[in-house]
């Protein structure tokens, strides 16, 4: 099954907690909330302060996509704000082993994401620790960007390394994702679609998600 999972970062800020009710009402799984340091990325969004206050108002999977350096030091915090699933990048930080084993000490589910330029090869040495890779199909930093394309392949990649594990791990895509473009990376193997604009930028929210889940 298909998952959606729309990234507040395309949402009106000035009614977060509206917003937020639109896509739980609207259909979505999860909820994705990307967590920018001004350094690993060049733009600063938000920390576990918002996600704590977010919780209290929504049952969706809060998946957190941390695209800060050195994430080790931040996990605990994100894990006690109320994240479901905390994903770091590989080219974030030296200990990539490390700071899963700090995901799974508090009880989380792990992400593990690599950007448009890096070898999905990268990842075949954790897929016995995670439960979700993420591909992202823009360079990460600023929602509305344009997919891609090049990245099916990496997409494609890592959907045969998964099956060739035997292991339940969900294939994720960010970035520049729409109804339009969404058939291209379920086909290369995708299962948990983050969409901002595409969803967030929809007068029918409910029909949006439906179409990136059919
Ligand atoms: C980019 C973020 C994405 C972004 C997606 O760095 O990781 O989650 O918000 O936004 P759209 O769907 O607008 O490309
Ligand atoms: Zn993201």
């Amino acid at each position: 099954m298909i998952k959606v999972s729309p990234s507040i970062l395309a949402c009106d800020f000035a009614n977060l907690q509206s917003e937020i009710k639109k896509v739980e009402d609207g259909g979505a799984q999860y909820l994705h909330i990307d967590v920018m340091d001004g350094i690993f990325v060049p733009n600063i969004t938000l920390g576990p302060c918002i996600v704590s206050a977010i919780r209290k108002n929504s049952n969706l999977v809060f998946d957190v996509h941390l695209m800060i350096t050195d994430p080790i030091r931040y996990i605990d915090e994100f894990a006690k704000a109320g994240a479901d699933l905390i994903t770091i990048h590989v080219e974030s930080t030296f200990d990539v082993n490390a700071a899963i084993d700090k995901i799974k000490a508090n009880g989380k589910k792990v992400g593990l994401s690599i950007k448009p330029n890096t070898k999905p090869e990268i990842v075949k040495q954790y897929l016995d620790k995670v439960d979700l890779i993420l591909v992202m199909t823009v360079e990460p930093g600023f929602g509305g960007q344009s997919f891609i394309p090049a990245t099916l392949d990496s997409i494609r990649a890592i959907d045969t390394m998964i099956k060739e594990s035997g292991k339940d791990i969900e294939l994720e895509v960010d970035g520049g994702i729409s109804p339009k473009n969404v058939q291209l990376v379920k086909d290369a193997g995708a299962n948990v679609i983050v969409a901002g604009s595409a969803v967030f930028g929809s007068s029918d929210i409910p029909g949006t998600i439906a179409q990136l889940m059919a």
